[in-house]
């Protein structure tokens, strides 16, 4: 049986490093639980299946930690969702993994995750304040994640917090650099679409879908097939090909998530950096995965080092 431990949703949800109650930071629980819990995306299966967005090799190219050093390891999972990595850490050997979530689809994970009997922890709280004691887990995820945390400083810090010397914080974000789609035209375009009820979002993001899936299948794929060299000068080239993987309902969930997300931080490289230095980490990989996210592994050092 997994454990869930709750904190009360009417309680006060911290903001950016504030004490008062933060409607934004609500709004980032509510719209995500909407997302996980009424917008077909994707289901346990596909964690099994390893060509899938939710899949095994998706998600070791997202968070490119050695497997070998999660044989019995303790890992927590940051902002889990609905225990995407929680599946794959437990399928690399983890001993025990401990899931925070704001959300109420926490709640769903054990069905996702079915069979991790005791090795599975739920923690329904703000990754700002990590019931966790400090120095104690042998590593710490936050994949696809920290770019919608408020304070995303004070998130890592605590990420960096709980992990013993010789542990390492993994992060996967989105990137500043090559996302121009992103930062010139879908975060301007949010001042318009915030206001719609997420319903609406998601059936504006429809249309947006069709395009984009048409101009992968009917474009980017077939040139990439007979004309590699000149395909990959493409914009988000790498990002497409990945998408091209994709089935369409998922593609929709995407799309959809681009365009509800009220905080979306896009990285430059130098503050990705600068995350692990603050906190004395050593680097050991930085990573700009499909050319649209950082992916960073930082090894908080042992005091023999
Ligand atoms: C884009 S989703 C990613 C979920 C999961 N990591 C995945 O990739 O499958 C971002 C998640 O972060 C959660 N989240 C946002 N702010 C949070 C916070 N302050 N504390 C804990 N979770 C948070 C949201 O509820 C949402 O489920």
């Amino acid at each position: 049986m997994c454990h869930i431990r709750s904190t009360k949703r009417e309680r006060c949800l911290d903001g950016a490093g504030g004490g008062s109650c933060n409607k934004l930071q609500v709004k980032v629980a509510e719209n995500w639980s909407y997302q996980w819990n009424e917008v077909p995306g994707w289901d346990s299966t596909e964690y099994g299946n390893s060509d899938a967005f939710a899949g095994k090799r998706a998600f070791w190219n997202f968070i490119p930690l050695n497997q070998s050093d999660l044989q019995n390891a303790n890992a927590l999972v940051a902002c889990g969702g609905l225990g995407r990595e929680a599946y794959h850490l437990l399928e690399a050997g983890c001993r025990r993994v401990i899931v925070n979530e704001i959300g109420d689809e926490i709640f769903r994970i054990p069905q996702m995750v079915p069979d991790s009997a005791n090795r599975l922890i739920l923690i329904r709280s703000d990754v700002l304040h990590l019931p966790v004691r400090s120095a104690c887990l042998d590593a710490a995820v936050c994949d696809h994640a920290l770019q919608h945390v408020l304070d995303h400083r004070t998130a890592y810090k605590e990420l960096s917090r709980i992990v013993r010397p010789g542990g390492r914080v993994a992060i996967c974000v989105y990137s500043w650099e090559n996302n121009w789609i992103m930062t010139g035209c879908i975060e301007p375009t949010k001042l318009i679409l915030h206001p719609l009820p997420l319903k609406l979002q998601r059936y504006i993001a429809w249309p947006m879908t069709v395009c984009v899936f048409a101009v992968i299948h009917a474009f980017y794929r077939p040139l990439s097939a007979v004309a590699p060299g000149v395909a990959s000068h493409l914009p988000l080239f790498t990002h497409m090909m990945f998408w091209a993987e994709c089935r369409f309902k998922f593609l929709w969930m995407a799309i959809f998530d681009l365009i509800h997300a009220p905080v979306s931080h896009h990285f430059r490289q130098v503050e990705v950096q600068t995350l692990a230095d603050q906190h004395n980490l050593v680097i050991e990989s930085l990573i700009n995965t499909n050319g649209t996210l950082w992916s960073m592994i930082a090894r908080k050092p042992s005091p023999t080092n």
